[in-house]
């Protein structure tokens, strides 16, 4: 469904909270925080959106809604950090070109970056009524796994999917796997998180078992969380929109399928994967989900687009990431 149908049907019935805004790119490196603290380079290279406090290591101690002084993201009181991996076109020759990135109609001027939401119910049911309770200072999660190339595999996670986009405002159908067609207007990665947490743990070693899916049905069909995970939380969604235009001449395609690789060197789409650390100023994030606002939400604090686009961290990492590549960061291809 064309987001616009879904915005003008709520405008009528604006009865509780779905947060949909654009967050710009704040920096392409090899860094995760989450997964690989310290280590610089990780092993895969990832692009992220949101609060300056983003670093090599981030201490959970650290409330980075407090210590943040900018975010990409339109919502000004959202210091959180969102990340997945970057796309590459691979060429016949061998060397690779990162693909880059661009955002949702409407959110037109926005540098790269992504489109997150916030919601309390799936994405079509306009009423947005069932009760939510927002991530805590110190929270991250991490969903999908890096490694796996394979659909049973991947069948473990729910909704990481892809859109290939005929024209921007296409919603179906999605894969979990790479498209394997040109798409005129993109490939857009939808990254869904899971949406009851156990209520105690911020994190878990794996980042994943503090949360859970519900214990039968999905959230779109509001079953109910687990008694092990019984807190409902809102379901965090990322859409990014890959520019895959210059590459879409099926002349230029290998042989062997579609030219499209994630930075870990994934060229079958089952490894995508989207890590979040929480980092909402004070009780903004409860405040929106508990308000009346869709979309547009009035009790959150918002920025213009340029001054999205200005914030930004220094990159630490030494390498290259942009132009024609031998090989993409970090996965050499041993020649
Ligand atoms: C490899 O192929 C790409 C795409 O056709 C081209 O732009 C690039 O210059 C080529 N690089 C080399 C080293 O031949
Ligand atoms: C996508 O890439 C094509 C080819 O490089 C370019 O012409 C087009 O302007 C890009 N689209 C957007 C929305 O930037
Ligand atoms: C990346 O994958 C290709 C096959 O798709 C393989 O030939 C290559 O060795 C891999 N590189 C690394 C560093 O894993």
């Amino acid at each position: 469904m064309h987001w616009s149908s879904l915005a003008s049907l709520a405008l009528a019935t604006p009865t509780a909270a779905l947060l949909r805004f654009g967050c710009a790119q704040l920096v392409v490196e090899r860094l995760d925080p989450l997964v690989n603290p310290g280590v610089n380079p990780s092993p895969h290279l990832h692009q992220i959106i949101g609060g300056n406090a983003f670093r090599v290591s981030m201490d959970p101690k650290i409330d980075i809604g407090e210590t943040a002084t900018c975010t990409t993201c339109q919502f000004s009181e959202d210091f959180s950090n969102y990340w997945t991996a970057v796309m590459f076109f691979k060429a016949k020759n061998g060397t690779v070109h990162r693909v880059p990135q661009i955002p949702n109609v409407g959110f037109e001027g926005t540098n790269a970056g992504m489109t997150v939401y916030y919601m309390q119910d799936g994405l079509a049911n306009y009423q947005q009524t069932s009760k939510v309770t927002a991530f805590k200072p110190g929270f991250r999660m991490l969903i999908g796994e890096a490694s796996y190339r394979t659909k049973n595999e991947a069948a473990r996670f729910r909704q990481i999917t892809y859109t290939c986009l005929q024209t921007p405002g296409t919603r179906f159908p999605e894969t979990m796997n790479f498209p394997t067609k040109p798409c005129p207007a993109g490939i857009m990665a939808n990254v869904r998180f899971p949406t009851c947490w156990d209520g105690q743990n911020l994190d878990s070693p794996d980042h994943m078992s503090h949360m859970s899916y519900p214990e039968s049905g999905t959230f779109e069909s509001g079953g109910p969380c687990p008694a092990s995970h019984p807190v409902r939380v809102p379901q965090l969604m990322y859409e990014t929109i890959w520019n895959t235009s210059a590459w879409n001449n099926k002349e230029d395609w290998p042989e062997t399928g579609q030219p499209f690789v994630w930075s870990m060197n994934d060229t079958t789409g089952f490894g995508s994967h989207g890590d979040y650390v929480f980092g909402w100023k004070g009780d903004a994030l409860q405040r929106a989900m508990d308000s009346p606002c869709y979309v547009n939400c009035p009790t959150l604090k918002t920025q213009s687009i340029s001054t999205m686009n200005q914030c930004s961290v220094p990159v630490t990492v030494d390498e290259t990431t942009d132009g024609w590549l031998p090989d993409i960061p970090g996965m050499p291809s041993g020649q």
